[in-house]
């Protein structure tokens, strides 16, 4: 994180972060990247998804794994248990959700996700997409439904910075400590020695929670539905990669290497002459990483009546 990455992104846009945050005072301290912070939501954010919008994506959303998954505190559940093949027309959609036996499960103690919620409900695409738009970043929504007394995940990191909106329900999140550097991945677990914070989380409340901050939550008595909205920003990496795919336009796609290995180290030295004298248009590589962040479309209008 370090470096790259100024404190204050928000500045300036209080109307989207408005979105999100029901007290200017509390955005005001947020720390990107920093440290954690329990915030009041904005009366669009509490009314973002219910139990209620839930139980009806599930049975006629027309959802299909992985749209949907459930887990035991972590471990996946397989599909196969939860989901059939339905006909549609004449074509039979495997992985289509049953909900009766999602419900089944959940009973059971499992949590569920539903994932990419931008990409079939209204309102939560628009702030999606204004957030996106606003941060140049890709900005997802996760729900994660858990019945009462279970933990939703292990622990982990992830990476991307996310803002949890407690819809329904408590969860009682237990905070680790941030990575060092920028070389870790998801799967390095906190341990249990480097919890920092301790914070239940009630209807009405939200949580930010920094990119890679070790994290788990358990719901309370009443269960949990919660809503991720995860924001998650260009790697470095990615610049490296769409520099290199512009690279690539200065050869031949059937340029190659001449067969054995006899001249191949200098055939490889005038292979990087030829990228240091290529030319880079600083202003697609922009473009591109933006492509990537895939910002959700404003839903266009239908061509009549005009
Ligand atoms: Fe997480």
């Amino acid at each position: 994180m370090g470096d790259m990455e100024p404190q204050h992104e928000m500045d300036g846009d209080a109307s989207v972060w408005g979105r999100l945050f029901g007290k200017q005072d509390e955005l005001d301290s947020l720390e990107w990247g920093g440290s954690a912070l329990r915030f009041t939501l904005s009366e669009e954010a509490c009314a973002l998804i219910s139990r209620q919008q839930v139980e009806s994506w599930l049975t006629y959303g027309n959802l299909r794994y992985p749209q949907f998954s459930l887990s035991h505190g972590g471990e996946p559940v397989h599909p196969s248990s939860y989901t059939r093949p339905r006909i549609i027309g004449e074509h039979r959609h495997t992985g289509c959700a049953d909900p009766h036996r999602v419900a089944a499960i959940i009973d059971q103690g499992a949590t569920l996700s539903m994932t990419g919620i931008e990409m079939w409900d209204g309102r939560v695409a628009g702030l999606c997409a204004e957030l996106g738009r606003t941060l140049a970043a890709r900005v997802q929504a996760i729900a994660f439904l858990t019945p009462p007394d279970r933990y939703g995940s292990a622990p982990h990191r992830d990476a991307a910075h996310v803002f949890v909106v407690q819809a329904e329900g408590t969860k009682r999140w237990t905070l680790y400590d941030l990575p060092t550097g920028d070389d870790w991945t998801a799967n390095d677990m906190p341990g249990e020695d480097t919890v920092t914070r301790e914070i239940e989380l009630r209807a009405g409340e939200g949580l930010y929670v920094p990119m890679g901050m070790g994290h788990r939550a358990l719901a309370g008595s009443q269960g949990s539905l919660h809503l991720s909205v995860i924001v998650t920003t260009p790697r470095l990496t990615d610049v490296v990669q769409a520099w290199a795919a512009q690279v690539s336009a200065v050869f031949g796609g059937q340029e190659r290497l001449r067969i054995n290995r006899e001249g191949r180290a200098d055939a490889i030295r005038e292979v990087l002459r030829r990228i240091r004298e290529a030319p880079v248009d600083v202003e697609a590589l922009v473009a591109a990483i933006e492509a990537g962040a895939s910002i959700p479309d404003v839903a266009p209008s239908l061509p009549w009546p005009r």
